[in-house]
């Protein structure tokens, strides 16, 4: 079930709020403490679907700072007037009579950690007479999900069970899969009534909430940051679109991304996107790699076959093939299209050593410009790659031009790495910056007559290629394009 909170400060803003809700959730939760002075009859009576009656104490992190007394009285009315649910703090659950209408929730909340011993604090829900026991607590680690989500696999007593945090939305997610009684969304951003909710939204939209089962597959995204990651809503669009059961959920992982893979084996996740900052520390997991990571040193995708985790890197046949087409096609081997091309990389960071790596293994003539000089030279030292100076890009005059730099990108639009006058017809300008879609240098290249290639095309290209090695399946890349750039152009 889906719960959306009522936080409105007035009964009337709660009336409306309830009704622009209500299709759209299973369940609401009149959250009491939001609005002091709201009189609770008249919204039981003009409910339009069931009801959780809440009345969260500052000292469970709500807003209610008024007399103990009238506040369990509050909740003892919602039981008199037969609200489907109560939701009590353990410490006041034995102060409520339990009534033939109401199941009692009874909930312990932690907004600064997840405690140890979350079976034991479950166990204490029960025996206080809960129906449905609840516990919302704070992720500071990622694991913290794994603990939330370990108490809801291993109990059949109905149970609300989530990690509050931009850390904790896979519990809010996931727990679906493990029998979470019910999940909490917000009706919008902004109206969240704990921090970590997922949007309705989103919840049903782009998780797929209600599809989920004990069957679902678990795929997800390992980067830091990861709140503006564009992969959970192109990968879950993806399956959505092949009709597979699986989601994608997005970790943020702070320290070792090796460690967060060792320990999520209990989910028994099918695969996972690597990004920012972790395509290399993350290598040590894997039980095997091939040849694109032993090469590029740097992975960004790991299949999950039978129990062995597999890590891959879609990011150089991504570019390659894009670049390839762009040539005008060819299949690899002795009259590759990329022999002898000579290109010219700027930049000299992950993204750069990875399309270095490509491009050199497919016999182009590499080179390499970077605003610190000595970074140029290491890289192109290891690539057998010239170095070329950052003031002399306009005389160099490659065929491919790769921009792998951050320059241009949201919210500098009006920079660009390369000067207008560097740019020849018919000479192909691919740049890795996908935000904005049409960078300066693409729009400069555009109307020098070059051949364009916008970073969107990379990264639906790295990401088709990881829903492929999942799946068996081909990826449907146009579905995903249009996803990324439905959100991009929403920012
Ligand atoms: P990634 O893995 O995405 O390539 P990175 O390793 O941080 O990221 O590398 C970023 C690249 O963009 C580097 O080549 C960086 O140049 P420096 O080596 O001089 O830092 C380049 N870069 C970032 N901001 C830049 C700017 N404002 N001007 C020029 N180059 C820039």
């Amino acid at each position: 079930m889906i719960c959306i909170p009522i936080t409105a400060r007035t009964e009337s803003g709660m009336a409306a709020m309830m009704a622009q809700a209500a299709p759209l959730a299973d369940v609401l939760e009149l959250r009491m403490d939001f609005a002091p002075h709201a009189s609770l009859e008249p919204l039981l009576r003009n409910r339009p679907c069931p009801v959780i009656v809440t009345c969260r104490p500052a000292r469970e992190g709500g807003e209610y700072a008024g007399d103990e007394t009238a506040r369990i009285a509050l909740l003892q009315k919602a039981v008199d007037l037969g609200a489907e649910f109560v939701d009590v703090e353990l410490d006041s659950a034995a102060r409520i009579r339990r009534g033939p209408h109401t199941r009692l929730i009874v909930s312990h909340h932690d907004f600064t950690r997840t405690p140890d011993h979350l079976e034991e604090m479950h166990r204490h829900l029960i025996q206080a007479g809960a129906d449905v026991a609840k516990f919302a607590v704070k992720a500071n680690d990622v694991q913290d999900n794994l603990r939330v989500l370990r108490v809801l696999r291993n109990t059949k007593h109905p149970t609300i069970a989530l990690c509050m945090g931009e850390l904790g939305v896979a519990s809010r997610v996931l727990g679906r899969k493990y029998g979470n009684f019910l999940t909490f969304a917000s009706l919008a951003a902004g109206r969240e009534s704990a921090p970590g909710q997922v949007t309705v939204e989103e919840l049903r939209g782009m998780y797929r909430y209600n599809k989920i089962g004990p069957k679902t597959a678990l795929y997800g995204v390992i980067a830091n940051p990861v709140a503006h990651s564009m992969s959970p809503a192109i990968q879950n669009a993806a399956f959505a679109a092949l009709g597979i059961d699986a989601v994608y959920l997005p970790f943020k992982v702070e320290g070792d991304p090796a460690e967060f893979v060792r320990a999520f084996r209990e989910l028994d996740a099918q695969g996972y996107s690597v990004t920012l900052p972790h395509k290399q520390a993350v290598i040590p997991a894997m039980d095997e790699v091939d040849d694109s990571v032993r090469q590029a040193g740097a992975m960004n995708t790991i299949v999950n076959r039978a129990g062995r985790l597999c890590g891959s890197n879609t990011d150089i046949p991504a570019a390659l093939g894009a670049i390839e087409e762009a040539l005008g096609g060819g299949a690899p081997g002795p009259a590759h299209p990329l022999k002898d091309k000579e290109a010219l990389i700027v930049g000299a960071g992950g993204a750069a050593r990875a399309v270095a790596y490509g491009l050199a293994a497919r016999g182009a003539y590499v080179m390499i410009a970077n605003r610190t000089h000595e970074r140029a030279v290491a890289l192109a030292r290891e690539v057998a790659a010239q170095v070329v100076h950052m003031d002399r890009l306009a005389s160099v005059r490659p065929q491919i031009l790769i921009n792998t730099t951050s320059v241009g990108m949201l919210p500098d639009v009006q920079d660009t790495p390369v000067p207008a006058s560097a740019l020849r017809k018919g000479m192909i300008v691919f740049d890795a910056v996908y935000n904005p879609p049409e960078t300066r240098l693409l729009r400069e290249a555009k109307a020098a007559g070059c051949v364009c290639i916008s970073g969107v095309e990379w990264f639906v290209r790295q990401a088709a290629l990881q829903c492929q090695l999942w799946t068996g399946r081909p990826a449907p890349h146009m579905a995903m394009e249009k996803v990324l750039l439905e959100r991009l152009s929403r920012r």
